[in-house]
């Protein structure tokens, strides 16, 4: 059977390694690595850690790309692939454009899709976007949904999914994390090792493309008035690529000598920060799964989540991205000691970290069966 890996930018790369990895281990599948290039240094420092070396790199990357650009050029980079390669599977991962986009790719090929990660939905189409649309378009185009919770599951079945292409797996984010968190994990990063983390170090991260404008404008006022008002507070902001989040991070969180803002990170000095810090304030998708596992309490600067496992277990809390909102519920953190404990607590609703396994069985057996 051959297997083709379809995956662009940052977080697909580290939940598509693990799958990649445990891919490669089973000597009756032939994989195949194709990445889209949607994202350029974030992605190529990912394929690094992992010692992945694509097969395929369609380079689409373009600064400044519109979600056209990335749609129209991963499809026609991956045909060519497809038309060479007559791969049995396709496998995509999560909700970026480049993962709407492969999936359309080997439809038209009527190549078989497994979605990795499949089942989230904020509710809202235009929140995240264009994830939640990403998303559920995949969906439409997938033989195997490989979810990662029950609630997932439960969100595909009400759109009449069948039940036998449905597979609950845990999420490979975690399986990723256990081979990247060390306790006695070094920094390498000049601002990283400095740090007191005896004081209440917190970890910001935003990039959502609905929060760029005036939401992410008031969360970063936001935080630099609580860092103003609390001297204890140390902010690490290692700020995405995209020119526009650099732009505004600049003019409300530059020049104050407890906020760093620095280069995004590689995901082992990422996730062993997240690992050391008292408290994480995020946008981000994956983060929202990472931090919960921790035992890191998650501030979660969006109005909507589709990641509601964390906020059940009372790890993470929906706070939106109005000014007083992000000062109250970022204060609240600080200053109140039983809110914070009852907050940092570990929990794995994504997975127990053996989820690449089980996708990869899923597929030998489901594959074999044929029916689907
Ligand atoms: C993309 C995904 C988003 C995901 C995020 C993870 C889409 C539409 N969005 O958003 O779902 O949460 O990745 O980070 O698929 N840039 C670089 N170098 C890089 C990467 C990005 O310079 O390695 C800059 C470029 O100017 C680029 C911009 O960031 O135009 C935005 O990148 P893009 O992939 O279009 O969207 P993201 O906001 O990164
Ligand atoms: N991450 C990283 N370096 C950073 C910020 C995040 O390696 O500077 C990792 C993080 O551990 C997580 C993933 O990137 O696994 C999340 O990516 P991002 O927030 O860009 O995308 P999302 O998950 O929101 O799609």
């Amino acid at each position: 059977m051959k297997v083709i890996v379809v995956f662009g930018t940052r977080p697909e790369g580290i939940k598509m390694a693990p799958i990649v990895l445990e891919l490669k281990r089973r000597p009756d599948i032939e994989t195949v690595v194709a990445v889209t290039g949607q994202h350029r240094e974030m992605l190529d420092q990912v394929l690094d850690i992992f010692h992945i070396v694509p097969d395929y790199d369609m380079n689409i990357f373009k600064s400044g790309q519109t979600l056209t650009e990335i749609t129209v050029n991963t499809m026609v980079g991956l045909e060519t692939i497809l038309d060479k390669e007559k791969p049995d599977l396709l496998l995509v991962q999560g909700d970026t454009t480049s993962v709407f986009a492969g999936g359309m790719a080997a439809f038209y090929k009527q190549i078989k899709v497994g979605h990795v990660e499949a089942g989230l939905r904020s509710g809202n189409l235009y929140s995240p976007y264009p994830e939640e649309a990403n998303r559920r378009l995949t969906g439409v185009l997938t033989n195997f949904h490989f979810a990662p919770t029950e609630g997932n599951r439960q969100n595909l079945l009400r759109e009449n999914y069948p039940d036998e292409a449905i597979f609950i797996t845990g999420n490979t984010v975690i399986d990723a994390l256990h081979l990247a968190v060390k306790d006695d994990y070094v920094f390498d990063n000049p601002v990283l090792n400095t740090i007191d983390y005896s004081k209440d170090v917190v970890l910001l991260t935003s990039h959502r493309r609905e929060n760029i404008g005036v939401p992410m404008a008031n969360i970063f006022r936001a935080v630099r008035h609580v860092v103003e008002a609390r001297e204890n507070v140390e902010v690490i902001f290692p700020v995405h690529l995209n020119p526009k989040v650099r732009a505004i991070a600049q003019k409300y969180l530059s020049d104050h000598p407890r906020i760093h803002l620095i280069e995004p990170l590689d995901y082992l000095p990422f996730s062993n920060l997240m690992n050391k810090v008292r408290l994480v304030l995020t946008d981000s998708g994956g983060v929202q799964e990472e931090a919960p596992a921790l035992g890191k309490p998650v501030l979660v600067l969006r109005e909507e989540t589709e990641r509601m496992e964390g906020i059940e277990a009372n790890t993470a809390r929906l706070i939106g991205t109005d000014y007083d909102a992000v000062v109250a519920n970022f204060l609240e953190l600080l200053d109140n000691a039983d809110a914070y404990q009852a907050m940092a607590h570990a929990v794995n609703p994504y997975g127990d970290g053996h989820a690449a396994e089980k996708i990869v069985d899923i597929i030998i057996e489901q594959m074999a069966d044929g029916s689907r």
